[in-house]
């Protein structure tokens, strides 16, 4: 039942403007996939070609090893939840999850037995006979789960379908759809805006940007090894700084910036270009006031409290950096200090215009 989708170098337009380029991606046999990016990024546009409201004006989109380009919608199968939960509002819950199966023809004590088997599931057969109007939004939307799985979809899609939730919750439903795709194994695509939501719940994540697919790899990649710069800063790497290697010698790699010499493990961090970025969240840049430390002479500007660290603005010959620093000595703005890179959290990214 459950099947792989795959995206071949997808485009879409609006009229003449261009809002999806090029877009390949491959979800296995009940994988959770999220779109991850910042709204107008096209995330909802790349649902509508998968569900058939949009023809992509050029590639391929194929589930299951079927082609579904040139296939109407309700052909499809496939179960959608969005935002607004979009319930028949003169339907009963029941009914509700039913109409799907009602549409497929099955009878009305068989449809009865699965609405309610499925309403079960979500944890909400005691309201099997309410109208929608009368349920919370978290309730609301069990029930657009419940229609969406009732069907067994070969795919199941979700838009943004947590937004109209409040932050608890949220983070109560989504665990709950992730516990529910994994016991179906339903292969199934996830829009979110939402970081956290997006890494918490996908098997894999696809980071978008402006129409396009940044990188496409498993949350601990992501967030560990970006590929490029918009990802890092996407993931929190606030600090990429420009570096030039000058020497290399067995393991040992020597790169410059300006005002600092850094001593890098090509070991630690693979094949190491001429020319690179560092890049950094704010936790590994440790603040150090040794002025004989190996670190980028920095003087500190603002301090915020964070509760698990200050955090400062540095200003350095390599422009602002951001870097956190100990509870236990908060130091004064001005003070003159060295920015420690610390290995194990430093990346490397391939300078801009050399990839
Ligand atoms: N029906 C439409 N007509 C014209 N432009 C649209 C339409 N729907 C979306 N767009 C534009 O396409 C881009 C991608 O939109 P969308 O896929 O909805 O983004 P997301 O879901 O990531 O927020 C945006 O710039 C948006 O303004
Ligand atoms: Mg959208």
């Amino acid at each position: 039942m459950t099947q792989p989708l795959d995206l071949q170098a997808v485009s879409a337009h609006y009229g003449t403007t261009k809002v999806l380029e090029d877009l390949s991606l491959s979800v296995q046999a009940g994988e959770l996939v999220s779109l991850l990016g910042a709204s107008g990024c096209g995330k909802t546009t790349t649902l509508r070609l998968i569900a058939g409201f949009l023809t992509p004006t050029t590639g391929s989109i194929q589930l299951g090893g079927r082609d579904l380009t040139r296939l109407p919608t309700h052909k499809r199968d496939i179960g959608l939840v969005f935002q607004n939960y979009a319930l028949f509002p003169h339907l009963s819950v029941l009914d509700n999850v039913a109409f799907g199966l009602k549409q497929r023809g099955l009878g009305s004590s068989e449809r009865r037995k699965r609405a309610m088997a499925m309403l079960e599931r979500v944890g909400l057969s005691a309201l099997a006979d309410r109208a929608p109007g009368a349920l919370s939004g978290g309730q609301k939307q069990r029930v657009a789960l419940a229609r969406a799985l009732v069907i067994e979809p070969p795919l199941l899609m979700f838009d943004e379908p947590l937004s109209n939730l409040d932050a608890k919750l949220r983070v109560d439903m989504r665990v709950e759809i992730r516990q529910l795709q994994r016991s179906n194994g339903t292969t199934s695509v996830y829009v979110t805006h939402d970081q956290e939501e997006a890494f918490s719940i996908s098997d894999r994540v696809a980071i978008m940007n402006a129409g396009r697919l940044m990188q496409f790899d498993r949350p601990e990649v992501l967030y560990r090894r970006p590929a490029n710069t918009f990802v890092a800063r996407f993931v929190g790497f606030e600090n990429i700084i420009p570096f030039k290697v000058v020497a290399r010698e067995g393991d040992t790699v020597t790169a410059e910036t300006a005002g600092m010499t850094l001593r890098l493990s090509q070991a630690a961090y693979g094949a190491i270009p001429d020319t690179f970025l560092l890049a950094t969240r704010p936790d590994g840049l440790m603040v150090s006031t040794d002025p004989a430390a190996e670190g980028l002479p920095a003087r500190l500007g603002l301090r915020t409290y964070l509760g698990r660290a200050y955090q400062y603005q540095c200003e350095t010959a390599a422009g602002q950096l951001i870097a956190n620093g100990s509870l236990t000595n908060p130091l004064e703005a001005g003070t003159g200090v060295k920015l420690v890179p610390m290995p194990e959290q430093c990346t490397i990214l391939a300078s801009e215009g050399t990839r």
